[in-house]
């Protein structure tokens, strides 16, 4: 049977690289992606679609005959502490809709993204177990946590192969984040090589789970090739990149831009972060579908400072209007 995928938050950081990645592995023509908003000058078939529009979601999935769904669309853990309840309704209706649709319409496979945000206090904060006890103190934590068992239950009760990946916060040159936790470590590269000054909304010792885009968008689609029996956690699984602290990246960046300015001023997102996992146990992950990254500190601020200047048209001299 041909693959067609369909990506529910094509627009959004990983959204928009995984479409590409999903693009050259099956083709233009079999990649469909979807977003709120149409994405100006993009190469390929797109659909405006709101999520929390079962109906919508099932007319695409029929016009393109879709064998898998990746179901992108979430309000991230900062963002979505700002209006708790509409935060809960549009994960949760959004995950709904793409599990009844996928349901009803025999859907081969599906992905669900998962996140660090899963884990509380009862978790332990250092290499952070698969099985670790779940109690998230944020609504987007809580209502991932709940989506993973949702995702268990469709497998369980319908068979239904759906697959997921609790990320750690995810680096990446050409996407941003929105409304993440983990976003500072993004934009603190933005600035670097804007040469303006940082402000941080983490304590500088504040060490989380990481991981760079790269290794990101093969994590999903190692996890979503690997073989049906191969796979034993039908929740999510945990998978680690580096852990790393805002004084670590400061001083990585420093060796490139010695004279780089932080300021911090921690915000209600520090106490969203010293809830989560400092590193993650990646055991399981490993061992189902071998999973390894590949990036560590040096390699990430390299490729970002690289790539960011590019972007920035900073060779060149011109304005530094980003080119996302
Ligand atoms: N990067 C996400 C956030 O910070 C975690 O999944 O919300």
């Amino acid at each position: 049977m041909k693959t067609v995928v369909l990506i529910i938050g094509a627009n959004g950081q990983l959204g928009s690289v995984l479409t590409e990645s999903l693009q050259h592995k099956h083709g233009k023509d079999n990649v469909i992606a979807s977003d709120l908003h149409q994405r100006k000058s993009f190469d390929g078939i797109f659909e405006v679609i709101d999520a929390t529009d079962k109906v919508r979601i099932q007319n695409v999935v029929t016009k393109y005959n879709v064998t898998q769904i990746y179901h992108l669309a979430a309000i991230l853990s900062a963002k979505g502490e700002e209006n708790p309840l509409q935060t809960w309704d549009i994960n949760m209706k959004t995950l709904f809709n793409v599990l009844e649709v996928s349901r009803l319409s025999n859907i081969e496979r599906v992905f669900f993204p998962s996140s660090i945000a899963v884990f509380g206090e009862g978790a332990p904060l250092s290499q952070t177990p698969n099985d670790a006890y779940l109690d998230p103190a944020t609504v987007y934590g809580i209502s991932k946590a709940a989506g993973e068992n949702w995702a268990q239950y469709y497998f369980l009760k319908y068979g239904l192969d759906i697959r997921s990946i609790r990320y750690p916060g995810v680096i990446g040159y050409q996407s941003l984040p929105g409304g993440g936790t983990t976003d500072y470590a993004v934009d603190i590269y933005h600035k670097a090589v804007l040469e303006q000054q940082f402000d941080c909304f983490l304590k500088e010792d504040a060490t989380l789970p990481m991981i760079f885009m790269e290794d990101a968008i093969r994590a999903t689609i190692e996890l979503m090739e690997a073989p049906k029996e191969n796979i034993t956690v039908r929740t999510s699984y945990n998978i680690a990149g580096i852990s790393f602290s805002p004084a670590e990246v400061v001083e990585e960046i420093r060796k490139l831009y010695p004279n780089f300015v932080v300021k911090y001023t921690p915000d209600f997102r520090q106490d969203i972060a010293s809830r989560w996992p400092k590193s993650i146990d990646d055991t399981t992950a490993k061992k189902d579908w071998g999973w390894k990254p590949e990036f560590d500190l040096e390699s990430i601020t390299a490729t970002m400072i690289q790539k960011l200047k590019q972007q920035y048209k900073i060779d060149s001299k011109s304005h530094n209007t980003l080119l996302l």
